[in-house]
């Protein structure tokens, strides 16, 4: 047999851990290893090649890395005849101690190796191991244009960015992802335009710190004029964008509130601490007070509009008080949801040193983690209660609901979720509908 013919027919299973991005890049793994004959299984069993994703965020997500590996290492045992290769993030940042403690494992390669899989792939798939954790030079970056052959949503991501140039002290995500390059605007526009040619209504742009978009590259749009250029795209309808820092959040973005409809009224902009002598701590460059100046101003331009934010707590030398401080921000800046986290000390980075010398006690970021997230909780079931009996005209009908039959689910400009009985036929629709119960991360509603 060619060695063609062995690859048509071959299977491959992507486990993805992680954020937008790895999502996103698990996407790009998928559609160019279609091209040479591979299709996606949702079934690691019946997989030639088993892909894991990987995040090194919190040490937690590397954890699942293991177990997922530990699985999926058992299946090879047992002789399946399977490549097994690890991506992403902490591929990247623990390449040679992967392959020396995974003997099973055949191919590791780094967030920049997603634009050449298809080589990587082939040389592992000749029995030799393979490891590939090269940044890419920044020039010229080959972003990969190839769509998502599993997109068929309402809903997609588009890369505008990778890595990141900033330097918040807890983060690994410099180390693993590289410096910042910007994708090229026509590139984006591109696949906006391919992606609503399959039916997609709403773009999320993605990267580490979108607001920084352009500014290296002489001539290339800023980030606030990409909003522009996206929502010119006939058939977008929603855009939404993450992550953003708020020391990058320039009026020209406000002023976009005013001027696009389609941007969505909602914002997740990660805080991570309502103390300034945190945020001093973690690089973060801003002030509670510069941040509540930018939160107002955005609800100015676009009244209503929703923030969530990311928290972290627990941060090394983070006192009674600094945590009280994020507890007010909770209030004050009146965030609608939050991801919050226990600061997880990260390899490398900047604030081990700090937690060498002040570390916070377990029990106490424990704790505090659970006062933050128990009054969250009680926020958000707040709003959500409070739309009971109003009626909402911008539920974007993404699909059936996971839980209950004849049940649809949509998101508000907001980004409230709200269920509600319909057909699914209603999918890729605007509705009106009422909102007849609220609960904490969802409402209920029937379609006007
Ligand atoms: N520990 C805990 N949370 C972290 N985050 C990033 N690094 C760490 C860390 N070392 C959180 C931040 C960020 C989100 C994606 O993850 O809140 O915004
Ligand atoms: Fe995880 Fe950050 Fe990598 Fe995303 S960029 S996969 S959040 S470590």
């Amino acid at each position: 047999m060619s060695t063609e013919a062995q690859q048509v027919g071959r299977r491959v299973f992507i486990h993805t851990l992680g954020c937008q991005m790895n999502v996103y890049d698990s996407g790009k793994i998928h559609a160019q290893l279609q091209r040479d004959g591979y299709q996606s299984t949702a079934d690691p069993r019946e997989a030639d090649l088993i892909l894991v994703n990987t995040c090194s965020i919190r040490e937690r997500a590397v954890d699942k890395m293991h177990s997922a590996l530990g699985e999926y290492r058992r299946m090879k045992r047992e002789g399946q005849p399977v490549v097994i290769g690890i991506a992403g993030c902490v591929a990247q940042e623990r390449g040679e101690e992967l392959l020396a403690r995974y003997p099973d494992v055949d191919l590791v390669f780094g967030p920049d190796g997603v634009p050449h899989v298809q080589r990587l792939v082939a040389e592992a798939s000749t029995g030799s191991r393979v490891l590939d954790t090269d940044f890419l030079d920044l020039e010229n970056y080959p972003f990969v244009a190839d769509v998502d052959p599993s997109t068929h949503g309402v809903s997609a991501f588009v890369t505008i960015q990778k890595g990141c140039d900033n330097k918040c002290t807890f983060c690994i995500v410099p180390a693993t992802r590289g410096a910042e390059a910007s994708r090229p605007h026509a590139e984006i526009v591109a696949e906006v335009r391919a992606l609503v040619d399959r039916g997609v209504q709403e773009i999320t742009l993605i990267g580490q710190n979108v607001n920084s978009y352009g500014l290296k590259v002489p001539g290339e749009l800023t980030f606030a004029q990409l909003l522009y250029a996206v929502a010119e795209v006939p058939g977008v309808r929603r855009i939404r964008y993450t992550t953003s820092h708020p020391r990058d959040m320039g009026d020209d973005v406000v002023q976009a509130y005013r001027d696009l409809p389609a941007l969505a009224s909602h914002l997740h902009l990660p805080v991570q601490s309502g103390s300034n002598r945190v945020l001093r701590r973690m690089k973060r460059f801003y002030t509670r007070e510069r941040f509540l100046e930018i939160v107002g101003k955005l609800r100015e331009a676009r009244p209503g509009m929703l923030l969530t934010t990311d928290v972290i707590v627990g941060f090394p030398g983070e006192t009674d008080e600094d945590f009280e401080a994020t507890m007010t921000l909770l209030e004050e800046a009146d965030f609608v949801g939050s991801f919050s986290f226990k600061y997880s000390p990260r390899p490398g980075t900047p604030a081990l040193k700090l937690e060498e010398r002040d570390p916070v006690r377990p029990e106490v970021a424990s704790a505090r983690l659970t006062r933050f997230q128990e009054r969250q909780r009680e926020r958000s079931l707040a709003l959500h209660r409070s739309l009971e009996g109003t009626e909402v005209d911008d539920v974007l009908v993404e699909g059936p609901s996971r839980h209950d039959e004849g049940v649809v689910c949509g998101r508000t400009s907001r980004h409230v979720m709200v269920n509600f009985p319909g057909d699914i036929g209603l999918v890729g629709q605007i509705v009106p509908v009422r909102i007849t119960r609220g609960f904490t991360h969802s409402c209920r509603g029937e379609r006007l």
